[in-house]
C-alpha cells in the first residue's frame, strides 16, 4: 500500500484543474442501466470509485468504451446478475444500481453495502422508496431482493430526511414507473440536479430537481444521450482550504461559485479571500485565520464532505471554533489523527471544539475515510517536519492525482510504495 510523505511549511501558489464530480458520476453511471441505448458521459474523474462502478456495469453485461475521461456505456446487453458482492460491500454507492436494475428488468438482487468508517449508513429510505413505487423489496442474507413483475407505478414519496442517495434511487426508479411520481423532502444537492439533467438527455421527464419537490413522469422513452459531468465542488473546496491553510493562492479552474456558497462564506469568515478568476475561483490566504463555527447540513448548508478539511484549517485559526456534524453519526475519525499532529481538539458528542493556534508537528498518521484522509494531508502541509500518511488508497477513491496537483502548487509531497 502506498503512502504520502509531506514536508510542511510551503505556501501553495498555482492553478488546479478541478475534475468531474465523483458524487455526480456514480449515480449517472448507475442510471445508464435504465436504458437500452448508449450513453456518453464526459469529464469522468479518474478515481477508483468510478473505476469500480464501471467494472460493476461490465459485470452486468454493459459494453464500455473509454477514451481518457469520457466513457460510452452501452447497457443494451446488460442483464440483472448475481454479481458485485465484493464491489458493493466495499463501495456503498454501488447500491445505486438497485433502482435502475429493478426499473428496467423487474428484478434486482444487490448486496447490502457494508458499513463504513463514518457510520452505519442504512438503505431503509432507498428500500421504502422502491416499495412505494410498487416493488416487493426484502432484505435478507445480506442482500436486498427487489421484484416488480408488473412493473413500477408512479406514487407520492415523502422522504423522512433529504437523503442524497435515496433521492437518486427514487428518481431513477420513477423514470420507468407508469404515471407521475412526486418526491417530497428530496435532497437538493447539485449532484441531484446533474443526475436529472443526464436522465433528461436520455429521455426521462423530470421537473424540480434541486428543490425539495421533484416530479417525474414515466415511463421514459429512452434514446442515445451524451452528458458532461459537473465539476467536483468537494475537490474544489479541498484545494480552497489548502490555499487558506498554507497562506497561499490557488486558482480552482472549472469550479462553480454557485455550488460553493456556504463553503466560500465560511472561508471568508475565517479570513480567506475568494474571487472569480478567468477560469474559475481564486482563493487566497494571508496566514491570519479567525476561529469560525460551522454546522454541516444538507445542501445548500455547509457540506459534511468538507467538515474534516475545515477542521484542519481551524486548528490554525486565532481563537476557538465549534464544528458540528449533523449528517453522519461518527464522522470524526480524523480527530485523533489531527491530535497526534499536535492539534487541540475536544469532542463533545457530535460537536468538536477546536482550539486554534496549534503548532503542528509531522508524524505517521493513518488514513480512514476519504475526507478524513485529505484533512491529514492539509494538516501535513503546514506541520513542522515530515508527515507520513499511510493507506493512501482511501484518497484514490475520490481525489485524482492529489500529490501531483499539490506538487504543481509548490507542495513538498511525494508518493512512495509502502
Ligand atoms: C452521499 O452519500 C455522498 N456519496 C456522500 O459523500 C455524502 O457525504 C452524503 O451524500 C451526504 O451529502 C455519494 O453521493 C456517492 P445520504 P449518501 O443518503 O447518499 C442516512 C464522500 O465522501 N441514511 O444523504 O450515502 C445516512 O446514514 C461521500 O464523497 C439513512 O438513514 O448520503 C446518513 O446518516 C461520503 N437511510 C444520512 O442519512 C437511508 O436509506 C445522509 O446520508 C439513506 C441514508
Amino acid at each position: 500500500m502506498d503512502k504520502l510523505r509531506i514536508q510542511g511549511g510551503r505556501a501553495l501558489h498555482g492553478s488546479v484543474a478541478i475534475a468531474g464530480a465523483k458524487n455526480a458520476a456514480l449515480p449517472q453511471l448507475a442510471a445508464t442501466l435504465l436504458s437500452p441505448h448508449p450513453v456518453e458521459l464526459a469529464n469522468l474523474p479518474d478515481v477508483s470509485d468510478v473505476a469500480n462502478m464501471l467494472t460493476l456495469l461490465e459485470q452486468y453485461g454493459a459494453r464500455i468504451v473509454r477514451t481518457d475521461r469520457d466513457a460510452i456505456i452501452d447497457a443494451g446487453p446488460a442483464r440483472p446478475a448475481e454479481t458485485g458482492y465484493d464491489t458493493v460491500r466495499r463501495m456503498r454507492a454501488t447500491v445505486l444500481v438497485l433502482g435502475p436494475l429493478l426499473a428496467r428488468f423487474g428484478e434486482a438482487r444487490v448486496s447490502l453495502p457494508g458499513g463504513c468508517a463514518i457510520g452505519a449508513r442504512p438503505v431503509d429510505m432507498h428500500v421504502s422508496a422502491l416499495s412505494a413505487l410498487g416493488a416487493d423489496v426484502r432484505v435478507e442474507g445480506g442482500f436486498i431482493h427487489a421484484r416488480a413483475p408488473k412493473g413500477l407505478r408512479g406514487n407520492r414519496l415523502v422522504l423522512p430526511s433529504p437523503s442524497v442517495g435515496a433521492t437518486e434511487t427514487a428518481i431513477m426508479a420513477a423514470t420507468a414507473a407508469a404515471g407521475e411520481t412526486e418526491i417530497l423532502n428530496a435532497a437538493r444537492e447539485p449532484e441531484v440536479i446533474d443526475l436529472a439533467a443526464s436522465l433528461g438527455a436520455m429521455g426521462a421527464v423530470i421537473e424540480g430537481a434541486g428543490t425539495h419537490r421533484i416530479l417525474i413522469n414515466g415511463p421514459a422513452s429512452w434514446r442515445p444521450a451524451a452528458h458532461r459531468i459537473m465539476p467536483d465542488r468537494i475537490e474544489a473546496g479541498t484545494y480552497a482550504i489548502a490555499a487558506a491553510i498554507t497562506g497561499g493562492q490557488i486558482e480552482l479552474s472549472g469550479a462553480r461559485l454557485e455550488h460553493m456558497a456556504s463553503v466560500v462564506q465560511a472561508l471568508e469568515l475565517a479570513g480567506a479571500r475568494v474571487w472569480p478568476g478567468d477560469r474559475g475561483l481564486v482563493v487566497s490566504g494571508d496566514g491570519a485565520l479567525r476561529g469560525t463555527d460551522v454546522t454541516t447540513e444538507p445542501y445548500p448548508g455547509f457540506p459534511t464532505d468538507l467538515q474534516a478539511q475545515f477542521m484542519a484549517l481551524m486548528t490554525q485559526a486565532d481563537g476557538a471554533s465549534m464544528i458540528r456534524e449533523t449528517i453522519f453519526e461518527s464522522r470524526f475519525m480524523h480527530v485523533p489523527e489531527l491530535v497526534r499532529l499536535g492539534a487541540n481538539i475536544r469532542l463533545q458528542g457530535r460537536t468538536a471544539v477546536v482550539r486554534g493556534g496549534a503548532r503542528l508537528h509531522g508524524a505517521q498518521v493513518m488514513a480512514t475515510d476519504l475526507r478524513a484522509s485529505v484533512s491529514l494531508v492539509l494538516a501535513g502541509l503546514i506541520a513542522e517536519g515530515e508527515t507520513v500518511l499511510n493507506r493512501v488508497y482511501h484518497l484514490d477513491r475520490g481525489y485524482e492525482q492529489l500529490d501531483l496537483k499539490l506538487r504543481r502548487c509548490g507542495a513538498q509531497i511525494e508518493r512512495a510504495a509502502q
